[in-house]
């Protein structure tokens, strides 16, 4: 990094002498050419003819002049450059040198790097773009690890299950029994799904996803949705209510993975809500989108968790949910497969107690879809 300093500093001295070296040659020639005529013109107009001694000595008095006005203007013009390229290597070179140097760090990993903001020029613009831009890298970082650490926790209870069967059954404790394939079973496919959930998420996050788009009515894919999660809620006795307003635009969706956030959000409402409870499902237009809100009367959802819920693994109450069959990869799927499809999809609660909404927003057909951000 010094290295760019320094080259770039001298750049800007090197250019600047070669200005000054080109004004002095100039100045020099046009001083040797067109002066001395000009002098003895004026001479010979105040004094008519003089002496030839005379002349010379005016003649002397006249280059010496020239020549020290020359010297002092191109001291003071190297000066100057000087001091302008110091204040520019201060102000610009400088900056950009820790720029670098942070640049680099950050690249080896120190994440925590910033950069002091100054002012408010293109520098100081640049500067805090770079320190969004390593705030974002900190914060990936620290949700990879957390990924990574999270899923090491969800694998590890399936896997001691399995490894404490297996075992078991080895050393003749544990019957091997159809008892013991079913766990063994269970426990298996609990890893199985959770690798399938992941895959899923990875794909519609990475955009992937072969999506089969067409043209449907929302009503269509609610009442899918609602045939498909109604045994379960009449086994639980929650009442499951539709309300879809009549004339809503068709959507230009994958009716299978629409159906699929559908389902996952009605799973949650289900296992959130207690006996006889009730969970609506409505659909309405919202300007250029249709929304499609499923709210229940269940246990709601603290302010400080509405966002976070929809992260990888995150559970508002990991242990009791975790019991009930959650691992928390759910509502992350259905975040990715709305927003695949140019959707928006966001919580909402009163709080505690008071039931949760889950909006899923779409953009109805023909309107372009808000991918990214
Ligand atoms: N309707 C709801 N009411 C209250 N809390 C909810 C509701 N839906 C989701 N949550 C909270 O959000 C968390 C994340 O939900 P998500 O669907 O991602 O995971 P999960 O249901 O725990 O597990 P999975 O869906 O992977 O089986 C849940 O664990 C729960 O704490
Ligand atoms: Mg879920």
């Amino acid at each position: 990094m010094r290295r760019l300093r320094r080259s770039l500093a001298a750049k800007l001295l090197a250019a600047q002498a070669l200005v000054i070296v080109a004004g002095s040659v100039t100045l020099a020639l046009v001083a040797l050419a067109v002066a001395p005529g000009l002098f003895h013109e004026h001479v010979r107009d105040a004094l008519g003819v003089v002496p030839e001694d005379v002349s010379r000595h005016l003649d002397e008095a006249f280059n010496d002049s020239v020549l020290f006005a020359l010297g002092i203007a191109i001291a003071a013009a190297t000066l100057t450059a000087a001091a302008v390229s110091w204040f520019l290597s201060v102000r610009i070179v400088r900056p950009i040198a820790r720029l670098a140097v942070a640049a680099e760090r950050i690249a080896h990993g120190s994440y925590g790097e910033r950069v002091s903001v100054t002012g408010s020029d293109e520098l100081a613009v640049l500067a805090s773009a770079f320190n969004d831009m390593a705030a974002a890298l900190e914060s990936a970082e620290l949700r990879r690890r957390q990924l990574l650490s999270d899923l090491a926790h969800e694998l590890r209870t399936p896997l001691a299950t399995i490894d404490g069967y297996l075992e078991g059954v080895r050393d003749g404790v544990v019957p091997a029994s159809a008892e013991t394939w079913a766990v063994l079973e269970t426990e298996s496919g609990r890893v199985r799904r959770l690798v399938a959930d992941l895959q899923k998420v990875s794909r519609a996050e990475e955009r992937q996803l072969d999506l089969r788009v067409r043209s449907v009515t929302v009503a269509t894919i609610v009442d899918a949705a609602v045939a498909a999660a109604e045994p379960a809620y009449a086994s639980k006795d929650v009442r499951l209510e539709t309300l879809v307003s009549g004339r809503l635009p068709k959507l230009a969706v994958d009716p299978d993975r629409i159906g699929e956030v559908l389902g996952n959000l009605l799973d949650n409402a289900l296992r959130h809500t207690p006996q006889g409870g009730s969970v609506e499902i409505r659909a309405e237009r919202h300007g250029d989108d249709v929304a499609l809100t499923i709210a229940d009367t269940g246990e709601g959802i603290a302010p400080e968790h509405l966002d976070r819920v929809f992260e990888r693994f995150y559970r508002v109450d990991s242990g009791r949910t975790r019991d009930r069959g959650g691992s928390g990869i759910g509502l992350a799927i259905a975040r990715a497969l709305v927003e695949a499809h140019g959707g928006r999809v966001h919580a909402e609660s009163d709080g505690p107690g008071m039931g949760a909404r889950f909006v899923v927003s779409l953009p109805m057909e023909g309107q372009s879809p808000r991918f990214g951000t």
